[in-house]
């Protein structure tokens, strides 16, 4: 049974989604997967067909904990994950949005109450069990009542991404975090940063959360997209950190394009912003991609991508 809203406790699944499977209590490495089968589990399926099923590679399939299932990104993660072939735990802050949203009937998805703001990192560990890797796609939802939306980003953003990292580190089968951010978390200044942060100074609450992410102890893969575009203008590019700080010395990857940017006043923008499905299947290769520590990836899309990254032109 789903606990209510504001007891984060077991998940809905009776059955054992994810199972931990551990030589001893003492191991680290407790997964049903060793950590190299999990990890390359991801890999093997992208290079084969999307719809390529578990059983089909001979593996359990690795599982994610989704934070912040029920978001309109979340459930993008969520759908592509199961698409994917992944087992699902959708951390959803409300049991009855998950059985709007159709979680509670997919045998695939274990649902697990978790609001940040509530939970602490001891009432979130034990939700984590079994997972190889936490996307967190969860946060705050603008009242756009300042010191509303300040409290709430600081809680969410910042705080309880924290919590679920810290979590994370002390579960026995997490390896890998995945945290959506956004562009210009670290570009103050520009007057695209200042607009955004207006909003519950939520590029700065973000921020700290990257800096405690990047440090971790897990491997971790942190995405920064633009303003979600509502269509697909064009494939996905990635560049490291702070390559875009809205500002006059940011690369143009190609010529100008007509598109809905991830900055404010750029009609002819050289990057358009991506949607918010492309970036879930972006978290979701981020739980195979090979990482040494930590990687970070400013995310954003051009209609002539492929082009352009076959030219290696910028
Ligand atoms: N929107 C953009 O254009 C944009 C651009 C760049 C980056 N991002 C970032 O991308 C991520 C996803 O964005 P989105 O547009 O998909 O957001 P969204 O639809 O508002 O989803 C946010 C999710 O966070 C959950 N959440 C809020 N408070 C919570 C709490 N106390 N405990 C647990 N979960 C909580 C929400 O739960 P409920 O479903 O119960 O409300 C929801 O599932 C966010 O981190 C956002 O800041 C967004």
């Amino acid at each position: 049974m789903v606990q209510p809203a504001n007891k984060p406790n077991i998940c809905s699944n009776e059955e054992q989604l994810c199972p931990r499977q551990c030589q001893s209590e003492g191991e680290r490495v407790c997964s049903a997967l060793s950590r190299r089968g999990a990890l390359t589990f991801g890999a093997a399926l992208l290079a084969a067909s999307p719809s390529l099923a578990a059983n089909d590679v001979g593996v359990s399939p690795p599982c994610v904990f989704v934070a912040g299932a029920t978001g309109r990104t979340g459930q993008e993660v969520v759908s592509e994950a199961l698409r994917l072939g992944f087992q699902v735990k959708a951390g959803v802050r409300s049991a009855e949005k998950a059985r709007r949203a159709g979680l509670l009937d997919d045998p695939a998805v274990d649902v697990c109450v978790l609001d940040l703001m509530e939970a602490s990192v001891g009432d979130i560990i034990p939700l984590l069990e079994g997972a190889q890797a936490v996307i967190c796609a969860a946060g705050f939802t603008p009242t756009y009542l300042s010191g509303v939306d300040a409290d709430l980003s600081h809680q969410i953003d910042n705080v309880g991404t924290l919590k679920l990292l810290s979590a994370a580190e002390a579960s026995l089968t997490v390896e890998r975090f995945i945290l959506i951010s956004s562009l210009l978390t670290n570009s103050p200044g520009s007057a695209s940063y200042k607009l955004l942060n207006s909003l519950g100074n939520v590029l700065d609450e973000k921020h700290v959360a990257e800096v405690a992410v990047e440090r971790s102890p897990l491997k971790s893969v942190i995405l920064r997209p633009g303003i979600f575009a509502a269509k697909k203008q064009g494939d996905v590019m990635t560049f490291g950190a702070d390559t875009f700080r809205a500002g006059e010395s940011d690369i143009r990857p190609g010529p100008p394009v007509r598109c809905v940017s991830p900055f404010m006043a750029s009609e002819n923008s050289s990057i358009c912003a991506v949607t918010r499905a492309q970036i879930a299947r972006l978290s979701l290769d981020a739980v195979s991609l090979p990482v040494a520590s930590s990687l970070l990836l400013e995310v954003v899309a051009r209609p002539d991508a492929k082009e352009i990254l076959k030219r290696k032109a910028f």
